[in-house]
């Protein structure tokens, strides 16, 4: 062989092998379309040998889809332009599986346009098709997550709405149930408290009633029974203070005049081992709130805090004047502004928090049976709101405790309007006539004698309407006394009315243990007369005589 006929024959050995292992399959057909030629490459594909294609069509290796796509588009295209490009078609391996290709044919034809062989490039597409449904696949996921967002987006406030319904709802069920346990403990209390009560007066009566039978004497036994009765009467108007339903009479007051004035009184109680001082602000402001209530409030503290002194100690009233700045009131609910301090230090045992937390419920006590009611600081409490005050206990076990009462400057003048009391009865002068008003008959009964006993002329009537025909037909009468809450017309509105028929009427007003839906939210105006339920004998007369004198 000469030396170009051998590199002749290498070039055509390196293009057979290009032919027969190119990674795609290479076909030629005939123009009738019968195979004439296979690479290995696509023999390996399809699992057949070379003779197995010979003389057949490529599109008797396609799936039944593939054929019927080959007949009617790609064989037309082909007549049409001569080739097609990309065509993705399955073929059917030996085995009967699958293998997806992509197909281009084209037509080679010779100098004279004489068609040579038509040339088919097949290329595996497993991997392709593979990645094409994953994509599909992970388009199909990343719809649905975005349907699932918007669907959350429209219905989440909707859902946030019924989230925050549903924790109102159990909220409101916890606040009812203590609720429920704070008035089931308050109803316990009471119940204690007053069957202790009756039992003095039931048991007083009963022995009265036998001994009055045998003629002996039975004024241990009144006493007893009144005794009783008081304490009853007592507990009732600590509840009321509590409730904040209590008749309140505010008037202008001086905290440090009031302190000396009860300093005598806080001496005796505190007793021996406990010292007393006073710290009082030169300067201070007026308060305007019940000077009785606000007394007693400071008692309260005071007894407390002997309480926790059993070995002794210090107790120390402290005054001022004070601003509690827009923060702290916003914090504490109340009004910010001016306020006059009433501060009552012990140096006691203390309060744990705990005991902090509930001094002022109602019955709350950690003194023993018969010690303590738990009622002294519900009723300090019920005062300081009722006046739009303030109260905050500050103490340290082991140290002691301070408790600061906040009541509201007063800026009007200052004005005495305490009744005189003293012990001998006021009685009336010449031909007083009381018209006298109370829808309790046996209140108006019982109260009708007190005040003939005391010298009046007494017409008792049971209503508003009574009381105004009463009031035409007698011209002797100066002062209405009438009870402020009664069916139909109370007796506010039936003050109004007698007075804009008789101007110069005197009234005076009494309250008493009945929720009183009274004007000015329980607090009457500061220059009408008011007595507090049940009254007795002194100060019924002192109060009339007061009111009768007055101009
Ligand atoms: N100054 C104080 N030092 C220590 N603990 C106090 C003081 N004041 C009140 N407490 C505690 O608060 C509780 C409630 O006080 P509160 O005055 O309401 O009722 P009480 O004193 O137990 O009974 P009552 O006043 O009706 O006789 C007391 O039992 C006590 O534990
Ligand atoms: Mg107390």
């Amino acid at each position: 062989m000469s030396a170009p006929a051998e590199i002749m024959a290498v070039e055509v050995d390196d293009l057979e092998d290009l032919f027969e292992h190119a990674p795609c399959g290479y076909l030629a057909a005939g123009a009738d379309g019968h195979i004439t030629r296979v690479n290995s490459t696509f023999c390996k594909w399809l699992g057949h040998g070379k003779t197995a294609f010979i003389g057949h069509r490529f599109q008797d290796f396609l799936n039944i889809a593939g054929k019927i796509y080959y007949e009617t588009h790609f064989a037309p295209l082909m007549r049409m332009q001569g080739f097609f490009n990309e065509v993705a078609l399955d073929l059917v391996r030996a085995d009967g599986s699958p293998l997806p290709v992509l197909v281009n044919a084209a037509e080679r034809r010779g100098e004279s346009g004489n068609l040579r062989f038509i040339r088919i490039t097949v290329f595996n597409a497993s991997d392709r098709r593979r990645y094409e449904r994953e994509l599909l696949d992970a388009r199909r996921a990343a719809e649905r997550a975005n349907a699932e967002l918007l669907e959350l987006n429209q219905t989440l406030e909707r859902r946030i709405a019924e989230a925050v319904e549903a924790r109102l709802i159990s909220e409101r069920a916890l606040h009812q149930a203590q609720k429920m346990e704070a008035v089931g403990q308050l109803t316990g209390g009471i119940a204690h408290d007053f069957n202790n009560m009756l039992a003095v007066i039931v048991s007083s009566l009963g022995l009265l009633e036998r001994r009055l039978a045998n003629g002996e004497d039975v004024s241990r036994f009144v006493s007893a029974a009144k005794e009783g009765a008081n304490r009853a009467a007592d507990l009732t108007r600590r509840l009321l203070s509590f409730s904040r339903q209590q008749t309140v009479a505010p008037e202008a007051i001086n905290a440090n005049q009031m302190v000396a004035d009860i300093s005598e009184l806080l001496r005796r109680t505190l007793g021996e081992s406990v010292q007393l001082e006073t710290v009082l602000a030169g300067g201070l402001w007026q308060v305007h709130a019940d000077k009785n209530l606000l007394e007693s409030a400071i008692l309260n503290l005071a007894i407390n805090a002997r309480d926790a002194m059993s070995e002794g100690g210090r107790l120390t009233i402290e005054t001022a004047n004070c601003h509690l700045d827009e923060a702290y009131a916003a914090e504490q609910a109340i009004a910010s502004g001016q306020y006059v301090m009433v501060a009552v230090t012990d140096t006691g045992t203390g309060m744990t928090p705990d005991v902090v937390a509930k001094a002022f419920e109602p019955f709350f006590t950690t003194k023993g049976v018969g010690k303590g009611t738990g009622l002294g600081l519900s009723q300090v409490f019920g005062f300081v709101k009722q006046s739009n005050g303030h109260i905050k206990i500050y103490s340290e076990v082991g140290h002691g405790t301070t408790m600061k009462i906040y009541l509201p400057r007063f800026y009007g003048a200052p004005k005495d309007s305490r009744p005189q009391t003293s012990d001998h009865l006021a009685l009336a002068s010449g031909r007083e006539v009381i018209l006298l008003v109370e829808d309790d008959a046996q209140v108006l009964s019982l109260t009708a004698q007190t005040l003939r006993d005391l010298g009046y002329e007494v017409i008792g009537t049971p209503n508003a309407a009574e009381a105004l025909k009463a009031l035409s037909t007698h011209p002797g009468i100066r002062l209405l006394y009438t009870d402020l809450v009664m069916p139909d017309m109370n007796g506010r509105a039936l003050a109004d009315e007698a007075r804009r028929r008789r101007p110069d009427l005197k009234i005076l007003f009494t309250s008493g243990y009945a929720r009183n839906a009274i004007v000015h939210n329980g607090t009457l105006d500061p220059e009408m007369n008011v007595l507090q339920k049940p009254a007795s004998m002194q100060h019924l007369a002192a109060k009339v005589r007061e009111i009768h004198n007055s101009a």
